[in-house]
């Protein structure tokens, strides 16, 4: 594409079909604009209504939005339901009861498919299982596991008797897992022996093991393990025990535990400004409400859609919308175990075409990692597959750069399927900001506009509204219905982090920046913020990393770590380090690199790993001995320095923070 092609993209504009729009849910921007009245009219009616409509209540809330007690808002709380009777009993007796709920294709490409009436079976035998174990209702859960079946039966079966799940990713490493079980206080792990990825056979158990035996984690009293391949791995006895064990005998018939609508549903950490990750605490009601209704309003779900969200379950897009958005509206989803680069880039086609998938939900990152694949080998093009099932394309996790959005729009799409980039956060619960597909005239790059009822504006430091078309800071100036209840154990950090005193401690700081459009008042995120890096739509701590790399303290004296721009996965991390011996050069610079990667690997995981490690005699501080990040940023960046660096100690430094290892 040339200079002005890309330059000319961002003013674009894709107005839905006359087809589209006529189909949709929400037909046209005359019916978002009628809902987002009803929702400014009579704002706590219009949820009230929407929750009514889209959830079954065991008993009625009377009351709708309780602030007095603000930031921490309550949401329909004197009502009660169970979120897991609202993804599948819900179904039986209607048609959806044998409508196929999940379509599973494994690493090596085997299918299998479960009705609604079959998953309701299995999550109520899990349930049974669950309590004959002991866990009752407001006890907490982690699942650490595969991309499956089991996963979302584990997460549903615990919904069922009300216990609290915190699902930790399974790139992971033990030492988070850790973290995890003692911040939540942890009665249960749930696990696999081995997931299956690409091929190989990694092991999950074995890190289970290991974070147990960290110390300190007495209450965890029983892990179970499911056998995903026949490998035998450890087995603790008396603490640990199979799915097939457990299962045994067990009823498939469990009631659902009715539990208040503030009743947390889930627990899910992600990273922050400090080395510790925030335990996200959402609500049963508004949370689930959410995610069904934004299956209608953003996916504008049909009965006979097949949907696929590439997201592992260890991530919010994989809680909102594969363990419990599909299953409350009743969709039939895929589910897939593997990676979209295995056996060939071409995979993610590939079982588009074979399920026939009509709507696709990915992240930026996958997409430009497989048009650079596309771009080597023309034999994993999408064009060699037959993707007119798709009706719908989505992207979540990062901004998408117009040039993947066109490729995107043309080579998956076929210039026939909206986009719907959804911009939203763990804290959110679900979508916040984004296009609706049948109404909202798309423009590459852009999350657009806010979904009814959703209050966004940009805002300068004192929360101050700022004109369309100059950059503030992403705010949501009325609370909703899924959002973060609080940080679990912390409630002073949740209204620190989410809730600036300077702007009136009520309103929703996102921590990302935005600005929008000056004739349209589309949004456009310009990305975090605060001290959180996105790589490859993963969100990781700069304090974190920094931690991780100071913990190895044979070696490390001191580090620092930013972001710098990167044409694959968006950000890439970048780490400045100082070592307690003097610092090396050429091959062995090179070797204690490599050697640190490894260690930020095993502390945090994988996804973690610094791609630039720098290391300088010191790092460049202020006369108060505050690092310049600023600085570092811009030497990340190989940019030129414009800053004042007259106060610096050792200029000398600058040069040798610039060589990359
Ligand atoms: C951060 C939240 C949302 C679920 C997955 C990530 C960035 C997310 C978009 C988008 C631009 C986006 C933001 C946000 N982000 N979606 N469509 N356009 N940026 O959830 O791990 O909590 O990360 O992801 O920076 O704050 P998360």
């Amino acid at each position: 594409m040339s200079a002005i092609e890309s330059v000319l993209v961002e003013n674009r504009v894709f107005p839905p079909s006359e087809a589209t729009i006529k189909a949709a849910r929400i037909s046209g921007m005359p019916a978002y604009e009628a809902l987002c009245k009803e929702a400014e009219r009579d704002f706590e009616g219009f949820w009230a209504r929407l929750a009514r409509e889209n959830l079954q209540w065991t008993r009625p809330f009377t009351k709708t939005l309780d602030e007095s007690n603000a930031p921490f808002y309550k949401w329909f709380e004197d009502g009660e339901l169970n979120a897991s009777a609202n993804c599948l009993d819900r179904h039986i007796g209607t048609p959806v009861e044998n409508k196929t709920a999940i379509v599973f294709e494994s690493d090596d490409g085997q299918v299998s498919r479960v009705t609604y009436k079959e998953l309701l079976a299995r999550v109520g035998q899990f349930a049974n299982a669950l309590k004959a174990q002991g866990i009752r209702k407001g006890d907490r859960v982690i699942i650490y596991m595969p991309m499956g079946v089991e996963g979302v039966v584990a997460m549903q079966a615990c919904a069922r008797i009300g216990a609290t799940h915190s699902v930790v990713f399974g790139g992971f490493s033990a030492k988070s897992i850790h973290e995890r079980v003692i911040d939540a206080g942890a009665v249960a792990v749930v696990t696999a022996n081995y997931q299956l990825r690409g091929g190989k056979e990694m092991g999950l158990k074995a890190i289970v093991d290991e974070a147990l035996a960290m110390g300190g984690c007495d209450s965890v009293k029983t892990v179970f393990v499911y056998m995903r391949t026949p490998t035998a791995c450890n087995m603790v006895a008396g603490r640990d025990k199979t799915f097939d064990e457990v299962l045994k005998g067990q009823p498939t018939e469990c009631k659902p535990e009715p539990v208040g609508a503030e009743h947390p549903l889930f627990i899910l950490y992600t990273s922050g400004s400090t080395g510790k990750p925030k335990g996200v605490q959402h609500s049963t009601g508004g949370y689930l409400l959410w995610s069904k209704l934004t299956m209608d309003w953003t996916f504008d779900l049909k009965p006979q859609d097949l949907f696929w969200c590439t997201a592992d379950i260890g991530w919010i897009t994989g809680h909102s919308y594969v363990a419990y958005g599909p299953l409350a509206a009743g969709a039939t989803q895929l589910i897939f175990e593997g990676i979209p680069t295995y056996p060939h880039s071409g995979r993610f086609w590939q079982m588009i075409e074979k399920h026939k998938v009509s709507i696709f939900y990915t992240a930026p990152t996958a997409i430009r990692s497989l048009i650079k694949a596309a771009e080597t080998d023309a034999k994993v093009h999408p064009k060699n597959w037959d993707l007119t099932s798709l009706r719908i394309l989505g992207t979540v996790g990062e901004p998408i750069n117009p040039e993947a959005w066109m490729w995107y729009y043309r080579n998956v799409g076929g210039e026939r399927c909206p986009i719907v980039d959804t911009f939203w956060q763990t804290e959110t619960g679900g979508h916040v900001i984004t296009p609706l597909p049948g109404a909202t005239p798309l423009v590459p790059g852009s999350c657009t506009l806010p979904l009814p009822g959703i209050m966004a504006a940009i805002v300068d430091e004192a929360g101050h509204d700022i004109p369309n078309g100059s950059g503030g800071m992403l705010v949501i100036k009325r609370p909703w219905p899924s959002m973060i209840r609080t940080i679990w154990g912390d409630p002073e950090r949740f209204r620190k982090s989410y809730f600036p005193e300077e702007m009136g401690g009520r309103i929703y700081l996102a921590g990302d920046g935005a600005v929008r459009d000056a004739k349209t008042g589309y949004f456009r995120i310009t990305g975090r913020i605060d001290d959180v890096l996105n790589v490859s739509g993963h969100r990781l701590g700069t304090m974190e990393i920094e931690s991780a790399l100071v913990s190895k303290t044979d070696l490390v004296a001191e580090a620092a770590v930013v972001g710098r721009p990167d044409d694959l996965t968006g950000e890439a991390v970048c780490a400045f380090v100082v070592l307690k011996r003097p610092r090396p050069t050429g091959e062995e610079a090179k070797k204690i690199a490599n050697e640190l990667r490894n260690w930020v690997a095993k502390e945090i995981g994988p996804i973690a790993k610094p791609k630039d490690i720098r290391f300088g005699e010191n790092l460049p501080k202020t006369r108060s001995g505050k690092i310049m990040r600023r600085l570092l940023r811009s030497i990340a960046k190989g940019e030129k320095i414009t800053q004042d660096v007259t106060t610096l100690e050792n200029p000398a430094i600058l040069d040798q923070l610039s060589e990359t290892n």
